[in-house]
């Protein structure tokens, strides 16, 4: 099964995608996470791309787009994926269409702005492994430690309440008109993002079997 989760930053594209991952033993192609790794270990993409990260804008099309197109040619690809935080843009998408990608469903996960914020300001995440709590909704079983790999919580700079801002704008400004382009497709189905994660994700799988 080859899929795209769309949805604003912060409704939980991230979070569902290791549900689906998890129960399809498909793997999940996270751009954020993979722009973050990159940063982290100070590659010269990784260098291009933090300012942009950091603003809360989108890295320039030509990167994101050659990242995926590598990331899709491995090997663990070959029996699905999901693609979480890309395309983000038309020319992405028109992109992806280009290198011949199969897409069986586009699942947007819609999540009201006012929503998005606190999401987003409770967010920790693990610098070492990737995982990702929520002081209020994901809670890890010790204060501001990874359940995973021990390491520390930190919160993302883009997480900040401006930065917060200007990544909403940029989302309904150039990644919102891809409903339409999906939906022409007739292959978007949306689902409404629930209060806590396991109904999410009880929607998100139904709509996946549909
Ligand atoms: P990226 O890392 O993809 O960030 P994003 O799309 O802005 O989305 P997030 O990861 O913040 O949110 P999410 O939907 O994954 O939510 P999560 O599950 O974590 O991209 C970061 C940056 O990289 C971009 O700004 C851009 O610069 C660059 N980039 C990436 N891809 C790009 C592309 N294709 N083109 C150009 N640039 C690109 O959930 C959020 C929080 O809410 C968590 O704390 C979670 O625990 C909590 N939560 C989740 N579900 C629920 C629930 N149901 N109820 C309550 N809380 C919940
Ligand atoms: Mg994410």
């Amino acid at each position: 099964m080859n899929l795209i989760l769309l949805g604003a930053p912060g409704a939980g594209k991230g979070t569902q995608a290791e549900k689906i991952c998890a129960k399809y033993s498909i793997p999940a192609v996270s751009t954020g996470n993979i722009i973050r790794e990159a940063l982290k270990n100070g590659t010269d993409m990784g260098l291009k791309a933090k300012s942009y990260i950091d603003a809360g804008k989108l890295v320039p099309d030509d990167v994101v787009i050659g990242i995926v197109k590598e990331r899709l040619s491995e090997d663990d690809c070959k029996n699905g994926f999901i693609l979480d935080g890309f395309p983000r843009t038309i020319p992405q998408a028109e992109a992806l269409d280009k290198m011949g990608v199969r897409i069986d469903k586009v699942v947007d996960i819609e999540v009201p702005d006012e929503k998005i914020a606190s999401r987003l300001s409770g967010r920790r995440v693990c610098l070492k492994c990737g995982a990702t709590y929520h002081l209020e909704f994901k809670k890890p079983a010790k204060e501001g430690v990874c359940d995973v790999c021990g390491d520390e919580l930190v919160q993302r700079k883009d997480d900040s309440p401006e930065t917060v801002l200007d990544r909403l704008s940029v989302y309904h400004e150039q990644t919102e008109p891809l409903k339409d382009y999906y939906a022409k497709t007739g292959k978007l189905v949306i689902v409404e993002g629930q209060e806590n994660v396991e109904d999410t994700t009880a929607l998100v799988f139904k709509s996946l079997e549909e």
